[in-house]
């Protein structure tokens, strides 16, 4: 994968995918900025080169048309303050006054397209879309780690109209190194946490895990279909019971591997999923009738840290429990003050993860903390990503 620092940038219109995809609150106020941070080195390094930046992202889910809550706007405002210089929103990103627009650049300045995803071309991977896209610029570089799962038109068609003149931004490379390092040429024991709601959204990654890591520890929701599949009467809990094979299977097969799967011993079991439910910390061989497990208990998190206490390489992709509400936070937040504490490179995924992290306080203890959520997983799960593959 040739690097934006290859490429000649001097004068030139290139047209960065970024992932500007933040969360905002209802006044349109972006609540988490880590994404448009996270491009800053790509994008500094780009103006000091005196380029002239066409930036393009989505925002949420407006499905091809114009929504005025996914606009970009608040976006251009929090980029000019960090880049302390002008950024200006552009009408649209792609058309005839974009156009106008981008000619008149001059070297050094900013220009944030609207929405990509006003348009269907983008999720649709339109070649006609990227073409019009395309024609913006001379360059084009790819700094859209955490949407580079998605084959659309500005992560995938795009590329097949900058020839060799495309590469890939300094985030996209910092997350394939770290994930490199981690899952190819790991130092070991590395050990996978594996967590969150549902196993059928980690079947893959589960899968692709067991031939990569020595240690394999299981927690959230998810757990409970990994005890019910071992006769573990987990009460009223979440459970996949479809997927309670799959559950045996993936545990006999880490077996064979010789790879040593940990499940929770016990849980913070509650009488309903509420802030103020009835709590009590239980074995898991001692759910009560009709309550539920939302968290992982003290002894769970004493086997978890034990379990990584040698581990060199730890990768750790959703929460152990309802975190969200305090009190089921207790053992993500344990997890994490344990992960970030081992002498170990740790990486950590997915949104849910990264915001516990972010809510333990150890966000800046943990090596890396990936910006991707679905392309972390699908990395997880040994996937090539299309934004990643267009750019060889
Ligand atoms: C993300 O937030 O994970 C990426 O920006 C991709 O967004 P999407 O799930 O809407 O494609």
């Amino acid at each position: 994968m040739k690097t934006i620092r290859e490429m000649a940038l001097a004068g030139k219109r290139v047209l960065v995918r970024v992932d500007f995809n933040v969360p905002l609150d209802e006044s349109g106020n972006i609540t988490d900025d880590i994404r448009i941070r996270m491009a800053l080195p790509t994008l500094r390094y780009a103006l000091e080169q005196k380029a002239r930046l066409i930036l393009c992202s989505h925002l949420g889910k407006p499905k091809g048309k114009r929504v005025a809550a996914a606009s970009l706007a608040p976006v251009a405002t929090a980029l000019a303050e960090m880049l302390e210089q002008p950024v200006r929103l552009a009408p649209d990103c792609i058309g005839s006054e974009v156009e106008a627009l981008v000619t008149g650049m001059r070297d050094g300045e900013v220009v944030l397209l609207e929405n990509l995803r006003y348009h269907a071309g983008e999720e649709a991977n339109d070649p006609e879309f990227a073409r019009q896209l395309a024609a913006l610029a001379e360059v084009y570089v790819n700094d859209a780690f955490a949407v580079s799962h998605r084959a659309h038109a500005s992560v995938a068609a795009v590329t097949a109209y900058f020839a060799d003149r495309k590469a890939a931004g300094l985030l996209l490379q910092k997350e394939m190194d770290y994930f490199h390092r981690a899952m190819s040429e790991p130092v070991r024991p590395l050990a996978a946490i594996v967590g969150g709601a549902k196993v059928s959204s980690k079947l893959g990654a589960l899968e692709n895990m067991l031939a990569r890591v020595d240690r394999l520890l299981i927690g959230g929701a998810m757990a409970n279909t990994f005890l019910k599949s071992q006769g573990i009467d987990v009460g009223a809990s979440k459970v996949e019971d479809d997927l309670l094979e799959s559950a045996r299977q993936i545990l006999a097969r880490a077996a064979e591997k010789g790879v040593k799967v940990f499940l929770p011993v016990d849980v913070i079991a509650a009488d309903r999923f509420a802030a103020d439910a009835v709590c009590k910390q239980v074995p898991v061989q001692d759910i009560p009738a009709g309550w539920m497990a939302l968290d992982i208990g003290p002894a769970t998190v004493t086997l978890f840290s034990e379990a990584l206490a040698d581990a060199k390489t730890i990768v750790w992709n959703g929460p152990m429990g309802a975190f969200e509400m305090d009190v089921f936070s207790r053992g993500t937040m344990a997890l994490a003050h344990v992960v970030a504490s081992a002498h170990a490179l740790s990486i950590t995924g997915g949104g849910d993860s990264n915001a516990a992290v972010k809510k333990s306080g150890e966000a800046d203890n943990i090596s890396y903390m990936s910006t991707g959520g679905g392309a972390f997983l699908e990395l997880m799960e040994g996937k090539t990503l299309p934004g990643v593959a267009a750019l060889d």
